[in-house]
């Protein structure tokens, strides 16, 4: 267990500057997820914690040490990447003790730290079976089983869920929240799924170009997103951003309102609008409409609530649920 704490760090690669000048805190235990859009510097900045690149300036501290310097190996992390490289000759077992018989740890201790990997994992079936014998939630299981025999003091992990599909990565989801409450490690974990985002995190660490938008707990970002990126980021589906006079204020830029903070009604209310596309969930019904001046608004209703495409509606945000952004996309204070 550990913190990491990044200072100043500052990465180029030639005259392109990826990340300006970044600081972060990564408390010791928590599961911390950095999100943003592809290319903002998530992995690089996981590999700069990881050793595997080195910051151009800044400072790197991994449980209260200085470890800008320091080989990958000397840092007590380690990696799980998107696309595991399993080696397919060698059997599961082999697969997840491989970096142990690299290090030299004596056989017992390799045995037992194999047979606990398996345990903590549901791994004890396969540990005979090649990987070409495995489906990909359980490959993807092996190379963590991989991480966990080495004992990092902090895991870091590059979107491994993404090469599976939508169950998979549910299941999965789920494995790796009790993968962090059993092993109480620090856990630094980068995704571009919401719901992986929302549901794993204790802090949420929204990127930008290379700079960090907001931090937080995954309900501070989705209830106080502070700038107009942010709010457009976190949640799904998106929030809406309207134009300010969609409320009358003329010195909003933006006005932020989530889908499911709108109310629909056939007869009276604030922006009439027509349904385009009704996607019908089961728990509740996804509504894109089209509001003239104002634009698409997306609609979360209840399911129950029977809409068709073409109907006329006027939609009337909750009261105490909008979001107001100042011309510089930053969170303005509601007065009234
Ligand atoms: N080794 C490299 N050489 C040059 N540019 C790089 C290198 N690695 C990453 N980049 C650039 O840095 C930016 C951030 O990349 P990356 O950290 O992979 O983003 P993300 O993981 O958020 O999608 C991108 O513009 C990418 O092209
Ligand atoms: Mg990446």
């Amino acid at each position: 267990m550990a913190e990491v704490r990044l200072s100043n760090i500052t990465k180029k690669f030639g005259a392109l500057t990826v990340i300006p000048d970044m600081s972060l805190t990564v408390p010791d235990g928590s599961f911390t997820v950095l999100v943003g859009p592809s290319g903002c510097g998530k992995s690089t900045l996981l590999r700069i914690i990881s050793g595997l690149e080195m910051p151009s300036d800044g400072e790197v501290m991994i449980g209260g040490e200085d470890v800008t310097f320091a080989e990958p190996s000397d840092r007590g992390i380690s990696m799980v990447f998107q696309s595991y490289a399993l080696f397919p000759h060698m059997t599961v077992a082999q697969n997840i003790d491989f970096g142990l018989r690299l290090a030299k740890t004596p056989a017992a201790e390799r045995e037992a730290r194999v047979a606990e990997a398996a345990r903590i994992l549901a791994l004890e079936d396969y540990l005979d079976r090649k990987p070409g014998q495995l489906s990909g939630g359980q490959r993807q299981r092996v190379a963590i089983g991989r991480s966990i025999v080495r004992q990092p003091k902090v895991f870091l992990f590059d979107e491994p869920l993404s090469n599976l599909d939508a169950a998979l990565r549910g299941q999965m989801r789920v494995e790796l929240a009790q993968l962090h409450q059993s092993l109480d490690a620090t856990m630094i974990y980068v995704t571009h799924d919401q719901v992986e985002a929302m549901t794993l995190a204790d802090q949420i660490v929204v990127m930008n170009r290379g700079r960090i938008e907001q931090v937080g707990a995954p309900m501070e970002l989705y209830d106080r997103p502070m700038t107009e990126f942010v709010a457009g980021f976190i949640g799904s589906p998106k929030m809406n951003l309207l134009p300010g006079e969609a409320i009358g204020r003329h010195d909003v830029k933006t006005v932020g309102i989530r889908p499911e903070h709108l109310r629909a009604d056939h007869e009276s209310g604030d922006w009439p609008a027509t349904a385009k596309v009704v996607e019908t969930l089961g728990a509740d019904t996804v509504v894109y409409a089209d509001a003239g001046a104002l634009g698409e608004i997306t609609v979360r209703l209840p399911g129950n609530m029977r809409l068709n495409a073409g109907e006329r509606l006027f939609l009337s945000p909750e009261p105490g649920n909008l979001h107001l952004f100042d011309k510089d996309g930053n969170r303005m204070e509601q007065t009234s």
